[in-house]
């Protein structure tokens, strides 16, 4: 198999810190895989392996067949990189940035501002072109940087947290222009604090924690790791809930728990439940505003994975913690 990047027994130290401790990471070409992990997990060390800025102390790193520490010209002719911490010049106005850029590439003067006119317009900053990038806005920047990183048309794209800080709308563009690169043939390496965000884009997701590859498969497998599934409800009338707290546990054999204001959810192996409790709740005349079967979260396979450890050392949000106790 062709891979577009992988990487074999990766390791790097960081004086007694050891950031990497031999993972393994592939991406087919065309795909998105999606890197999770704890703060401090070796996310973005992977990335600037990868990207050739950093020199593993062990294992090896390709792209498109080129190894990073010997091809690496070869490897930055195919790569672009947006990273954790934005690398926007801020003197410099939207267009010169990209301008900039595209003659670090070699590219000739003016083809090097028609492609920024493109992804400027593309991105939606045609009209903040001519302005500084310090007065732009943070998604502004979100969106500037990864255009910058689309300037050399690579073949492989790394976005290191490339959401983080944006609004859901902003967000939403993100994940779209991922998909729409990817359309394109692009692979993309995405790591992300949320894992809604690699549920939505990665063919395949990697956990990584304490520098070690901890968990891989397509996001379907990873829910799968958790087990079963969890059925909820919620009556119209929130006065019918114990009612149907009575109903479920008879069905499901196990007392349901409430995973939401006015909702009640309980663990079922699989759809067999469905449809008595439908019938159930007709037959008492008992409305429902929602009724749902549902996989587990990658956010509670990925506490379940890392320990019950937040990813990002902030208490785990209500809705992130739905079903888990269930
Ligand atoms: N230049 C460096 N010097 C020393 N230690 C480093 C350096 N870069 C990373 N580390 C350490 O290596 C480990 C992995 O860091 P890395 O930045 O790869 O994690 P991450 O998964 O990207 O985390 P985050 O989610 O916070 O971005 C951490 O313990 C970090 O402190
Ligand atoms: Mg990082």
């Amino acid at each position: 198999m062709t891979y577009a990047f992988r990487t074999e027994g990766l390791v790097k130290r960081f004086g007694a810190t050891t950031a990497l401790a031999g993972v393994d990471l592939a991406a087919r070409p065309g795909t998105v895989l999606g890197v999770l992990g704890p703060n401090g997990a070796g996310k973005t060390t992977a990335v600037r392996i990868l990207a050739t800025l950093l020199r593993p102390d062990g294992g090896r790193a390709e792209v498109a067949g080129h190894d990073v520490v010997r091809q690496a010209e070869e490897v930055r002719r195919r790569i672009g990189l947006t990273g954790q911490y934005a690398s926007v010049d801020e003197d410099l106005t939207g267009t010169e940035n990209l301008v900039m850029i595209g003659r670090l590439l070699d590219l000739p003067r003016a083809e090097a501002r028609a492609r920024a006119a493109e992804l400027l317009e593309r991105f939606d900053l045609t009209e903040a072109a001519g302005r500084r990038a310090r007065t732009y806005s943070g998604g502004m920047r979100r969106r500037l940087d990864l255009a910058a990183s689309l300037v050399a048309r690579p073949e492989v794209v790394y976005l290191d947290e490339p959401t983080t800080g944006l609004d859901p709308a902003k967000r939403d563009d993100v994940w779209a222009l991922v998909r729409q690169q990817v359309s394109q043939g692009v692979t993309v390496l995405l790591t992300t604090q949320y894992l809604e965000e690699a549920d939505a884009l990665a063919d395949d997701i990697a956990v990584i924690d304490r520098g070690a590859v901890i968990a891989h498969g397509t996001p379907h497998e990873l829910k799968g790791v958790v087990g079963g599934q969890t059925l909820r409800v919620r009556p119209l009338d929130p006065a019918r809930l114990p009612e149907v707290a009575t109903l479920l546990e008879r069905i499901a054999g196990q007392r349901p728990d409430s995973p939401g204001r006015g909702m009640l959810g309980v663990p079922v192996d699989g759809d067999a439940a469905l449809a008595p409790v439908v019938a159930a709740l007709a037959e008492r005349g008992i409305a429902v505003t929602e009724l749902s079967l549902r996989l587990p979260s990658l956010d509670e396979v990925f506490h379940t994975l890392t320990g019950g450890r937040s990813r990002t050392g902030e208490p785990v949000a209500e809705q992130d913690r739905e079903g888990a106790a269930a």
